[in-house]
């Protein structure tokens, strides 16, 4: 049998076919016809420092000249330790246990099995079940997967799922039924209460959700006081309670931990995409003190993680990178930049009516866009506007982060931006730009605005 005319996935294949790219250097692409790309979101939010970063490449050199990988079964490494040293002390608090995996969905999928090994060791076998929410993206391996409520990416595997109850979204511009912005917070956090009441708090191992979601929302920050609020209810009931870090934590949304600008510290939490910023595959699964003081007497170590955790090299371009994050005082300017890029996009696309909010924090800001700004009505599906600004943004020079189906898991349209953090003020200009106009141009091409 043929393979298919196009592999790639419907939400890909639809921009048409992808160029090749040649080389990168900071905030710029090129492809092998020497057109030149400005990386307006670090691909899908995470090259979080430019690309062909010189002394992140020196140190992944470096320590493959000394060793590429010494197997955490028979060696520790420096790189490792260093790693392990610089995020329990970026966590703060008592989150300063970790396994290190190679990607978000690894990541996830390690958080998952530690609260399951958390609720064995402390005697509390019955609780397998995990509460998340729609809307949400945990990622691609199976239980990651199986906890994400993301429409399209999970139709083909339904009825294989692990055991997950999905809750309403917490989304100030999309409140629940009955809720306004201010009340959506304490509104989803009763509708968690509840929902562990109505399944018996002692089936349910853990909540997971993203403190400010990416991909599956459009950089939805939590409302206000719902974090704290879900801590409560969480800590209440014996029930962990997972952030999942992987998309908008290491730094993006202005402090290393995404929870921590709701003053709330999570048991487990999941990190990957701007840890190593993409120089090497690196992820992180880390938990508190009160999930090892558990796990540690009853298994003598967290049961997750593979050959390759723990990878030296990739170990190593993480500690680089959050060197660099550090001594460049990168995420001050982060959190600097969020009121600028918010003014900059509103105002680049003010005279465009379907833009129904622009939300997000830090270097995580999205564009989402309404056919009826007062209902909040989103665009049919089968317009694809999402993709066509894709493919507008690519032929503008331009790398954003498009998504759909933010609304309702298939309608709806949001243009995410996430910017390195060490980006000029000029090229940020230039990102919000090249995006407002790839906006515009696929309005107008639609005769829509
Ligand atoms: C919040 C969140 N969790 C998990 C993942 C999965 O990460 P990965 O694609 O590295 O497996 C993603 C990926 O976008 C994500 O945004």
């Amino acid at each position: 049998m043929n393979a298919p005319a196009n592999p790639l996935p419907p939400s890909i294949h639809s921009t048409g076919a992808l160029p090749k790219v040649a080389w990168a250097k900071g905030a710029y692409l090129y492809d092998i016809d020497g057109k030149q790309y400005i990386d307006g979101s670090g691909g899908p939010a995470v090259y979080c420092i430019g690309h062909s970063n010189t002394e992140v490449n020196d140190a992944i050199k470096q320590q493959l000249d000394r060793i590429a990988h010494g197997y955490r079964y028979n060696f520790t490494t420096d790189a490792l330790e260093q790693l392990t040293e610089i995020i329990a002390n970026r966590c703060g608090g008592t989150l300063k246990h970790m396994v290190f995996v190679t990607g978000g969905s690894e990541a996830v999928e390690s958080c998952l099995k530690l609260a399951l090994q958390y609720q064995t060791a402390i005697g509390r076998k019955s609780r397998r079940r995990f509460i998340a929410r729609e809307r949400s993206w945990h990622g691609n391996t199976l239980g990651a997967l199986g906890v994400s409520g993301f429409l399209e990416r999970r139709t083909p595997f339904e009825g294989g799922f692990i055991d997950a109850i999905r809750i309403s979204p917490a989304n100030s511009y999309r409140p629940v039924a009955g809720a306004t912005a201010e009340t959506a917070g304490e509104a989803c956090a009763k509708e968690l209460e509840e929902t562990i009441l109505r399944h018996g708090a002692d089936t349910i191992a853990a909540f997971i959700f993203e403190p400010v979601v990416g991909a599956a929302g459009g950089c939805a920050p939590a409302p206000h006081g719902y974090a704290k609020r879900v801590r409560e209810i969480c800590d209440r009931h014996g029930v962990l309670l997972i952030a999942d870090e992987v998309m908008c934590g290491v730094g993006r949304c202005g402090t290393w931990r995404a929870l921590e600008h709701d003053g709330v510290e999570p048991d487990i939490m999941s990190v990957a995409k701007g840890l190593a910023a993409g120089y090497l595959p690196l992820g992180a699964a880390i938990f508190s003190s009160k999930v090892n003081e558990a796990i540690m007497p009853v298994h003598g170590a967290p049961m997750t993680g593979g050959t390759f955790t723990g990878h030296t090299a990739c170990c190593a371009a993480g500690v680089a990178v959050q060197t660099i994050i550090t001594r460049e005082n990168l995420l001050a300017r982060v959190g600097a930049n969020e009121a600028r890029i918010k003014s900059m996009f509103s105002e680049a696309l003010s005279e465009v009516a379907a833009i129904g909010d622009i939300r997000g924090r830090g270097h995580f800001i999205a564009a989402e866009l309404v056919a009826d700004k007062e209902k909040k009505t989103p665009f049919p599906a089968e317009r694809k506007l999402f993709m066509k600004i894709r493919q507008r943004a690519l032929e503008n020079g331009l790398i954003c982060y498009p998504v759909g189906g933010n609304v309702d898991g298939v309608n709806g349209d949001i243009v995410i931006l996430a910017p390195p953090y060490n980006c000029t003020d000029a090229e940020l200009t230039e990102i919000v730009d090249k995006a407002a106009k790839s906006i515009r141009q696929v309005l107008a091409a639609e005769n829509l605005g």
